[in-house]
């Protein structure tokens, strides 16, 4: 069975104390009721050492949202897999749709950022997903199939730590989500691409959460579809309320 999982994504929201307070209220509030399914919160790399040691001994699995693609060395403000890791971070996010179109991330780069991940203990939660204009022209599958290019060449062994998330560019953050039947047709045809390029279990095996304007009013529906294996949450993942709400999709 796959895992069924909802991870945060804080993006560039909430300064040091807010942040410890939000994962203080989660750690309190799944402490009082188990969650049926695993959560991550993925935060920026300021946060990572303190919230650690919140959310240590507790259900909630911790990550960054981004790594450098390089090991080490002179490479100003950047952050390596390495140093997430050695947080007491047990993800990261690569490829997220405001990494490839603000800053340039290219399937070559997120490639690098990907075997640094893995190589240094990190499971990958990896983001494809289509701009609008591409989901116009029904672009979306060919979209997506270019992104996961940069998984192409891992082992099997490799691939088992990698969580994929597809979020379409128009569903995130603009309140529009994709239908459930948009999801699953999608997720489907991901699972398909997993297996025609490494095998049927592992395709079987691997999550794909969706994101973008996932909240407490429509995650069940869309995690109800067979493909979708949980979410990705954006902004309700700043809200304790509402990203408990998600996780309760799963009961
Ligand atoms: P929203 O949930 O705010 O739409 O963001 C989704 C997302 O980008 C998560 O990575």
């Amino acid at each position: 069975m796959r895992k069924k999982i909802v991870a945060g994504n804080w993006k560039m929201n909430l300064n040091l104390q807010e942040g410890v307070a939000l994962a203080t209220e989660l750690k309190e509030a799944l402490a009082a009721e188990k969650p049926n399914c695993d959560v991550i919160i993925c935060t920026p790399f300021i946060h990572l050492a303190t919230v650690a040691g919140v959310v240590e001994g507790t259900v909630i699995g911790l990550g960054a949202e981004n790594c450098a693609d390089k090991e080490k060395g002179a490479y100003t403000g950047e952050v390596s897999a390495a140093q997430v890791k050695s947080t007491g971070a047990q993800y990261v996010i690569l490829g997220h749709s405001e990494r490839r179109s603000y800053y340039g991330e290219t399937v070559e780069i997120l490639k690098e950022k990907v075997d640094l991940a893995l190589a240094n203990g990190l499971k990958v939660i990896f983001c494809i997903g289509e701009v609008l204009e591409e989901r116009e022209a029904n672009k979306q599958n060919e979209v997506v199939a270019a992104q996961l290019e940069s998984l192409y060449h891992l082992t099997e062994e490799q691939l088992a730590n990698v969580i994929l998330a597809y979020e379409p560019v128009w569903a995130i953050g603009t309140g529009k989500t994709a239908t459930a039947e948009q999801a699953q047709e999608i997720h489907a045809f991901i699972r398909g691409i997993i297996a025609g390029n490494f095998s049927e279990k592992a395709a079987e095996e691997i999550s794909i959460l969706y994101g973008g304007s996932c909240k407490p009013s429509n995650a069940k529906e869309i995690f109800s579809k067979p493909d979708v294996d949980g979410g990705l949450i954006g902004g309700a993942a700043l809200k304790c309320a509402d990203f408990k709400g998600i996780i309760d999709a799963w009961n």
